[in-house]
């Protein structure tokens, strides 16, 4: 795994750069707004996302420079997603990424706003990519904004919302966090592939399917580390799931049933990179870094 971790901090590196100088700091009119979107984007953060890009991108055969900016983009979409789903009104957690969440530095309003502006600049990001021809740009802001919309995280934040307190069959767990779990992570190896600038049709079917079974474990971890992770570690609140009355793995299948569920997911993940003839031992480690983290 020491190669993988380094490889991932090098992704995560190269990221946290081009997101520095997106966000350079400004004494503009909206500098409290900016402020706080810096202060959630450049928190730190796996860059799982980001690295998905960049590692597909890379295992394609593909110039890093032209995925860059869809990384960064996801990384946008994703850290607004985390202000928005720790606001009193969704899970209501004080903490994210070792640090009090948006809202209780900035105060809901500007929280609120904070997300919105990420979500916004993550579509000028994308579609200003200026190694990548335009009918590439229009193509990531639709892969773009279907993961990120209503039939994508946003639907399943709503699914997971509405099975509070429920009693949810596995099926449905399983489709509510494809969505609001799943859907960007597919997004991020989707536009990966499509940086390359290399012809991706033959692998495409593959590589969602990676994408998906990554997508499954990545929750199904999550859950399990709500329940028995370190909030030291983890930078965020445990137990937050079981106060906020949601249905989870953990609290459908059992701890042991899920944990075995993760492994066999990062399993078909790895069969479906075997299929799709991408060599890459980065994404075949990323299948167990997801299952295998303790944050
Ligand atoms: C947490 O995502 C939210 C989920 C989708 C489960 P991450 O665990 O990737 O959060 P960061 O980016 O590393 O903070
Ligand atoms: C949130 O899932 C997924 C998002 C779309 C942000 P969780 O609510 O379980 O994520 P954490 O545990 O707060 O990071
Ligand atoms: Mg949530
Ligand atoms: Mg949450
Ligand atoms: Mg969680």
């Amino acid at each position: 795994m020491k190669d993988f971790e380094q490889q991932l901090s090098y992704y995560a590196d190269i990221t946290n750069k081009e997101l520095e100088n997106i966000f350079c700091s400004s004494s503009l009119p909206q500098k409290s707004v900016l402020d706080a979107m810096r202060y959630s984007l450049l928190s730190g953060g796996k860059r799982l996302r980001a690295a998905l890009v960049l590692s597909f991108c890379d295992a394609m055969g593909g110039d890093l420079r032209k995925a860059l900016p869809y990384a960064c983009a996801l990384e946008m979409v994703h850290a607004y997603s985390l202000i928005h789903d720790d606001l009193p009104c969704m899970d209501d957690d004080d903490l994210r990424r070792g640090k009090p969440s948006c809202h209780i530095k900035f105060g809901e309003a500007i929280a609120l706003l904070a997300g919105d502006g990420l979500l916004t600049m993550a579509f000028e990001t994308v579609s200003s990519n200026s190694l990548l021809n335009s009918q590439k740009n229009l193509q990531s802001v639709m892969i773009l904004s279907r993961a990120a919309g209503v039939y994508g995280m946003i639907g399943g934040q709503v699914m997971d919302m509405e099975n509070e307190n429920k009693k949810v069959d596995i099926t449905t767990i399983n489709k509510t966090n494809l969505l609001k779990t799943g859907a960007l992570i597919k997004a991020a190896c989707e536009l990966g592939v499509l940086s390359s600038d290399k012809d991706y049709s033959l692998v495409i079917d593959n590589v969602r399917k990676y994408a998906e079974m990554i997508g499954t474990a990545f929750q199904i971890k999550d859950d399990i580390l709500d329940f028995i992770g370190s909030e030291e570690i983890l930078g965020k609140p445990v137990g937050s799931d079981e106060n906020n009355e949601k249905t989870t793995y953990v609290s459908v299948l059992g701890l042991e049933k899920a944990e075995q569920e993760a492994i066999n997911m990062a399993n078909h993940a790895k069969k479906a990179l075997h299929d799709s003839n991408i060599k890459s031992d980065f994404l075949v480690q990323l299948a167990d870094f997801v299952v295998y983290r303790q944050k």
